[in-house]
This record gives C-alpha cells, structure tokens and sequence, in this order.
C-alpha cells in the first residue's frame, strides 16, 4: 500500500505541556496506517516554551509556524492550510481532546469523495467525556442550533475536521473570526457533501480552554456574517427578525422587574414596551441597516418612531385591555398578546392600506 501524504494543522496558544504528547499519538497513527505525515503547529507567539519543546522533539516532519499578527484560532487554522504542502488536510486541537485514530478513517470518507469530513460527538457512536457540566452542554447545543440555516450536520461546532486542498481553495472570502473555523469552511468552500466520523471529545488535562465569552459573542457576529454571505437578498430581513424576537425578550424582562418592584400594570406595561422599542431601534440601526450608520441618529429616531407609533399604540392598549379583562392570567401574556396585536397591526396596515385592499387571484 502506498502511502497517503497528510498535513495536520493545529492551532496552538500555550499548548507547552500538550504538545509531545500529541505528536507521539500522531506518530503512532501514521506508522500503523502509512501515513505520510507534516504537521504544522501554527503558534501565537505562545511565551511557554513552545518553541523549545518542538525543539527538543526533534521531528523534521514537525513544523511551528509562529505568527505575531492577528491573533486567533481561526486565522491560525487557515494560516496553517494555506502554508499546507500536502492535498489532504486535517485540522484538530493541541489539547488531545480530538484522538487522531480517527484521522485515517476521516481520510478514508474524503477518498469516498465526501467534500468535508468532522469528527463529531453528536452522531451515534460519538461522545464526550462524562463530566462536561450542564451549561457547557447546553452552551453547545445552542450554539449547533444556531448554525442550523448553515448546515444540518449533527456537530458544526467541531474543531475536528478533513478537507481536501482543492475544496479549501475554492474558499471565496474567508473571513474567520473567533472559533467556529470548520463551519466557515463548510459555508465558505460550498461542501455539499459532508461526512461525520464518530470521536470520543477527551477532556484536556493540562492548560485551560480559551472559549470565554468575548469568543462566544464572537459567534454571534460570525453567524451575522454568514447570513449575509449565504442569504445576501435576505438578510436584512432575517436580521430585523432576529432583533425583533430580542425586543420580545427585552420587552418581558423588564416587565417583569418593573413588576417586581411593584409599580404599577401600565407603568411595567408601557416599560417594556418602551425599553425593546430603544433596544430594537439600536439594534437594527446598529446591525440590520448597518449600511446607514453614518446617516443622523436623531432623523433615524424619529423615523423610526413615526413607522412603529400606530403598532405600538395597538400593542400597549390591547396589551392593557387584556391585563384589565383577564386580571388573574400572568402579566406577561398580556405583554405578548400586545405584542402579536401591535405585529398584526402592521400587516393588517400594510395589507389594506399600503398595498390595496383587492385580493387578487
Ligand atoms: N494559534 C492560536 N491562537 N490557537 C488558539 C487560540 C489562539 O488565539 N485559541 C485557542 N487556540 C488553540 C488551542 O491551543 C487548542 O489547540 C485549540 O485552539 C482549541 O482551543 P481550546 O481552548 O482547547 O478550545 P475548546 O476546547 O474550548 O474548544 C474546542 O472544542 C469546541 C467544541 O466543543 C475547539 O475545537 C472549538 O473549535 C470547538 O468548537
Ligand atoms: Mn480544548
């Protein structure tokens, strides 16, 4: 059999401790399964050593690229599969959470002719170690909820994955930020057929992981840009629909911590009312008509008052007629079945008024 020539990129900040560990396990595979083998470790700057581990490890097929601009795992990953010498690529973590004896049954789906290949914990087979808390579990969950209008894959979030170098070429406008470096890939590359080899995600042991909360939020600007690359005639839509469903969210919480501080029905009502519409006008000023930000806030403001008055005169008094009526149901159905009536409002409005009122075969 002959060999099979393979270049692993693996981001890495402060991985000191986990690097020979993971170059051993990637020697072991390659012997048992010819592989060929370049790994580029593609480092920012780590201050831990790193350089005289690799050093010491003495591997001539053992590659660091140390990079001191434009910090980031993702912009290390596509740094490392730019400078790739090899046509089959695999991307995985330092931190031996990803087991690299899954990597030639990975090679094996790319020559099955599969564009893009993830190691995934979501598929039947695939696992995580047992004591990953509720919220990370969650967190996760959410987070491949999201990336949904995306793909369908069982596990987008993988930082585990296999493309094949004319695939990654094909990548028009990669623009990674923060994390999610596989799922920009798939969007980006066009893969239409996407294979998911089942892994066992190993806790790290040593270090910690930089998955904060700056990288979460990230995610979301991440998403943003996707839509508009993916969905381009949609996108302002899809985004004031987004923000509207954040105002219903920001409408009953502060509705519900007006209420708790006992002011009155209207007051709380009209709170929240009040505090999501500012919060929706920021938002789609800020994010979904984000081409017209230079234009004056205060012209925005009232123009945006002036289109939304009617609605939310609907939306406050059906709100406050319903909380008058039905007294015993929660305060906050009444705030939703404002909300629902202030949206009607509109299309109603729309409908008849703007757009003729003939239904039209
Ligand atoms: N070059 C570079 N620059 N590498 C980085 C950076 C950075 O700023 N931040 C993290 N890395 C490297 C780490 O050294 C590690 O090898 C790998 O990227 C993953 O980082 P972790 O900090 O271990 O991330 P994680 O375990 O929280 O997240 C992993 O699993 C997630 C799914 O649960 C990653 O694979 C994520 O991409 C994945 O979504
Ligand atoms: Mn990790």
């Amino acid at each position: 059999m002959s060999s099979r020539a393979v270049t692993i990129v693996v981001p890495t900040y402060e991985e000191a401790e986990n690097i020979p560990e993971l170059v051993a396990g990637i020697e072991r595979v390659a012997h048992a399964n010819a592989l060929d083998i370049e790994l580029l470790l593609c480092d920012d700057n780590s201050q831990d050593g790193t350089r005289d581990v690799v050093e010491a490890l003495n591997r001539p097929w053992v590659r660091l690229i140390t990079r001191t601009v434009d910090r980031g795992l993702s912009a290390a990953v596509i740094e490392g599969l730019r400078n790739a010498s090899n046509d089959l690529l695999v991307v995985m973590d330092a931190d031996l959470s990803h087991p690299p004896e899954a990597i030639p049954r990975m090679l094996d789906q790319l020559d099955q002719g599969f564009d893009f290949v993830i190691g995934s914990r979501y598929i039947e087979g695939g696992s995580t170690d047992a004591d990953w808390g509720l919220f990370r579990w969650i967190n996760s969950k959410v987070a491949t909820f999201l990336a949904r209008p995306f793909t369908s894959i069982k596990d987008p979030m993988s930082g585990f994955f296999a493309i094949k170098r004319p695939t990654f070429e094909h990548a028009s406008e990669l623009n990674p930020i923060g994390y999610k470096v596989g799922l920009e890939l798939i969007v980006k590359c066009g893969c239409g057929s996407i294979a998911e080899v089942p892994i066992h995600f190993t806790d790290r042991r040593f270090g910690e992981s930089k998955l904060n909360l700056k990288e979460q939020l990230k995610y979301l600007r991440h998403l943003r840009r996707l839509a508009i690359y993916k969905y381009p005639g949609w996108s302002n839509f899809l985004q004031f629909a987004v923000v509207g469903a954040s105002g219903t969210v920001v409408n009953l919480i502060v509705l519900t911590a007006l209420v708790a501080i006992s002011v009155s029905d209207r007051i709380a009502l009209a709170g929240g009312i009040g505090v999501s519409f500012l919060s929706n006008f920021v938002l789609n000023r800020r994010f979904t008509f984000s081409y017209a930000r230079k234009d004056s806030i205060v012209g925005h403001f009232f123009g945006f008052l002036a289109a939304s008055a009617l609605g939310l005169v609907t939306n406050y008094s059906v709100a406050l007629i319903f909380r008058e009526n039905f007294a015993e149901v929660p305060i906050q159905i009444a705030a939703m079945v404002g909300i629902i009536a202030g949206m009607g409002l509109n299309y109603l409005m729309s409908r008849y008024l703007v757009f003729g009122n003939r239904a039209r075969g």
